[in-house]
C-alpha cells in the first residue's frame, strides 16, 4: 500500500503477484475514486486485451435505483439491508457494449441521474448490499475466467472481491481534472458543484466501515492527471506484459 504513484518516480510492483503465463484467466483489478478514468481505463484495457469487463459501480447504482423506485429510505440502512436481496441485477461484460439490468429493465441510462449520484454511497455502505453483490460479483469474475479473463472495476475490487488478483491498478486524479472529465461525461456545466459531489462522495466511500475505497496491497498507483486515456491504458498493459515477461524468465533472471 501506498507506493508513489506511476509518473511520479519509481515504482516497485513487482512483489505480492503471481504471474500468469499470458492474459488466459487474467483478473485485472482497478479501483480508484470517481472521475479517476477508471471506466474508460479498464473498457480499453479489456478491449485491447480481448477480455471481458465489469463495471461494479454500476450493480451499485443499479441497486440504488431500485430501491428509489420502490420508495425505501436510502438512509434507513436496516430497510434497505430487508429489501436488497429482491431486485435480479444482471451485468453484460462486453467491453464495448456493457448492459445492466434490474429485473429485465434496461437502466444504463437512469443510473447515472442526479438522484441516484446523491444516493448510491449511503446504499453502498450498508454491509447486506455489499454483501450481495459481491457473491454477484465473483460469479460474474468466475464465469469470465472460464472465457479468457476479465478486467473489474470499482472501490474494493483489489482489496475484497479479487485480492488474489495477478494484475492490481489503483487510480488517482486530481480534484480538478475528476472534475472537468466528469461534467464533460454528463454535460454539467458547474464545475464546482461537480467537483465538490465527487468529493462528497469520496468522503463517504473511504470512510464507510465495510469495504472502504483503499489502494489494495500490491496495487500499482498511477495518478492519471497528467496522462491521455490512451497512455494509461498502455500503462496497465504493461503491467500485464511484465508479468508475462517474469513468467518466460529463466528463474535465474528473476
Ligand atoms: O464508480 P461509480 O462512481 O459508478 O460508483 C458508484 C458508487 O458505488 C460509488 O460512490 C461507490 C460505490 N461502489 C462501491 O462502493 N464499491 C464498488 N466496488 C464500486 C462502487
Amino acid at each position: 500500500m501506498g507506493d508513489a504513484p506511476v509518473g511520479c518516480g519509481p515504482v516497485d510492483h513487482s512483489s505480492n503477484r503471481p504471474a500468469p503465463a499470458s492474459t488466459d484467466g487474467l483478473v485485472i483489478a482497478v479501483d480508484g475514486t470517481s472521475g479517476s478514468g477508471k471506466s474508460s481505463t479498464s473498457r480499453g484495457v479489456a478491449t485491447r486485451l480481448g477480455l471481458r469487463y465489469l463495471d461494479t459501480g454500476a450493480q451499485f447504482r443499479a441497486m440504488t435505483w431500485w430501491l428509489l423506485r420502490e420508495g425505501v429510505d436510502v438512509h434507513d440502512a436496516a430497510a434497505v439491508a430487508a429489501r436488497c436481496v429482491e431486485p435480479e441485477i444482471v451485468s453484460g461484460t462486453d467491453p464495448q457494449e456493457p448492459t445492466i439490468t434490474v429485473d429485465g429493465t434496461d437502466v444504463a441510462v437512469e443510473i447515472r441521474s442526479d438522484a441516484v449520484n446523491a444516493a448510491v454511497s449511503p446504499v453502498s455502505a450498508v454491509p447486506e448490499v455489499r454483501a450481495r453483490l459481491l457473491d454477484l460479483q465473483r460469479s460474474v469474475i468466475a464465469d469470465a475466467v472460464q472465457d479468457g479473463g476479465i478486467v473489474v472495476e470499482g472501490r474494493d475490487i483489489g482489496s475484497v472481491v479479487a485480492p488474489d488478483a495477478p494484475v492490481k491498478v489503483y487510480l488517482s486524479a486530481d480534484p480538478s481534472a475528476r472534475a472537468e472529465r466528469r461534467a464533460a461525461e454528463q454535460g454539467a456545466t458547474d464545475l464546482a458543484a461537480t467537483q465538490e459531489s465527487l468529493l462528497a462522495r469520496d468522503r463517504i466511500d473511504s470512510g464507510r466501515a465495510t469495504a472502504p475505497l483503499v489502494q489494495a496491497d500490491g496495487a500499482v498507483h498511477i495518478d492519471t492527471t497528467p496522462y491521455t486515456l490512451d497512455e494509461v491504458i498502455g500503462l496497465v498493459a504493461g503491467l500485464v506484459a511484465e508479468l508475462d515477461a517474469d513468467a518466460e524468465a529463466p528463474p535465474r533472471a528473476r
